[in-house]
C-alpha cells in the first residue's frame, strides 16, 4: 500500500541551520495497517508524515502508493487520497464556514465544482447520520459556524472531514495532543473506530506511549531521523512503557529525553 525507501530529508542544507531531519526511512505499510509512531522531540516524527503528504520535497528515495512514484507529486494532488488531522484544532477545518459547508467541501476534496450549487438535502442526511456517531451533538448544529466549536469538537469534525471520502491513507500528526485528558480520550476513541471499523490505512503521531501501545496492529519508534525499532501483533500488544523505554535505550544508544512523553507514561 505504502512503500518508503531510503528516503532522505535535510533541512537548511549548506547552512549553519542544517539539519538532517531523515536519515533514510524505510516503512512498508500493508492495507488496513493502523501504526502508530513514537520517539522523542526532534526525532523525525512530523518530517515523515510531511513528506507523505508532500508539504515538502524529498532529497532521495521515493514514496509509493498502490505501486506508484507519488514523490513529485505536488500537495494538492495527494490531498485527493490522503486524509491529515493535525495537532492544532484550528488547522483542517474552515472556522467561518458552517460545520455542513466544512463536510460538503470535504466531500467535494479533489473536484473542481465547489459549493456554488448548494447543498442537497440527501447530502444533508448524511452529514447528519455521521456528525451523530461522533456524539457531541453536532448533528444539531449544522449551520453552525466552525469558529464556535470548542478544540475537540473541531479535531472530531477534522477527523469526520479527513475519512468522510475514504482516504488512501490517513495521517494522524498528535492530533489529541492540544485537547484536555477527558476530550482527548474520547477523539482517540473515535479514530479508533473510525480506521477500524471503515479498515483505514492509518499513521498516527503521539507522545502517549501507552496509547501508542493500545491502539493499531503495529508500533513505530524514530530516533535521530530514523526508524529503530518496528513492532507488530501480539508484541506489540504485550508490551508495557517500560520495555519501550529499554527498547529506545537499545537502540538509540541514549535515555529518551522527552518530557511530554514521561509525563504521559
Ligand atoms: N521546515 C523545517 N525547516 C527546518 N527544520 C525543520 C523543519 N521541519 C522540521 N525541521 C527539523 O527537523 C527535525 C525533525 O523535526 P520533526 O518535526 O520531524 O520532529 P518530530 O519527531 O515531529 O518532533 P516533535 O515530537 O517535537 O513534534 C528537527 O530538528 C526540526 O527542527
Ligand atoms: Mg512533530
Amino acid at each position: 500500500m505504502l512503500n518508503i525507501v531510503n528516503v532522505r530529508k535535510t533541512f537548511n542544507k549548506g547552512t549553519i541551520n542544517e539539519k538532517k531531519a531523515l536519515r533514510g526511512v524505510n516503512l512498508h505499510l500493508d492495507e488496513g495497517d493502523f501504526v502508530t509512531i513514537i520517539g522523542g522531540n526532534g526525532a523525525g516524527k512530523s518530517t515523515t508524515l510531511n513528506m507523505i503528504a508532500g508539504v515538502y520535497p524529498i532529497d532521495s528515495g521515493k514514496i509509493e502508493i498502490d505501486g506508484i512514484n507519488i514523490s513529485r507529486e505536488p500537495e494538492y494532488k495527494r490531498a485527493k487520497y490522503i486524509g491529515r488531522v493535525f495537532q492544532d484544532p484550528m488547522l483542517g477545518t474552515a472556522a467561518d464556514m458552517e460545520i455542513q459547508e466544512n463536510l460538503a467541501l470535504a466531500l467535494r476534496r479533489g473536484q473542481k465544482r465547489g459549493l456554488g450549487w448548494g447543498i442537497k438535502s440527501e447530502e444533508k442526511e448524511i452529514y447528519h447520520e455521521q456528525l451523530k456517531r461522533l456524539g457531541l451533538g453536532l448533528e444539531d448544529r449544522m449551520s453552525s459556524k466552525v469558529g464556535l466549536l470548542s478544540g475537540g469538537q473541531r479535531q472530531a469534525l477534522t477527523l469526520l472531514m479527513a475519512t468522510l471520502k475514504k482516504p488512501k491513507l490517513l495521517l494522524l500528526d498528535e492530533h489529541t495532543a492540544a485537547l484536555d485528558p477527558k476530550t482527548a480520550a474520547k477523539v482517540l476513541e473515535l479514530t479508533n473506530e473510525m480506521v477500524t471499523g471503515e479498515h483505514l490505512t492509518a499513521l498516527m503521531v503521539t507522545h502517549n506511549m501507552k496509547d501508542a501501545i493500545a491502539i493499531g496492529n503495529r508500533l513505530i519508534m524514530m530516533n535521530n531521523g530514523k526508524i529503530i525499532y518496528d513492532v507488530a501483533g501480539d508484541e506489540k500488544k504485550n508490551l508495557t512503557v517500560d520495555d519501550l523505554l529499554v527498547k529506545f535505550s537499545e537502540a538509540a544508544g541514549e535515555e529518551l529525553s522527552n518530557d511530554r512523553m514521561m509525563l504521559a507514561k
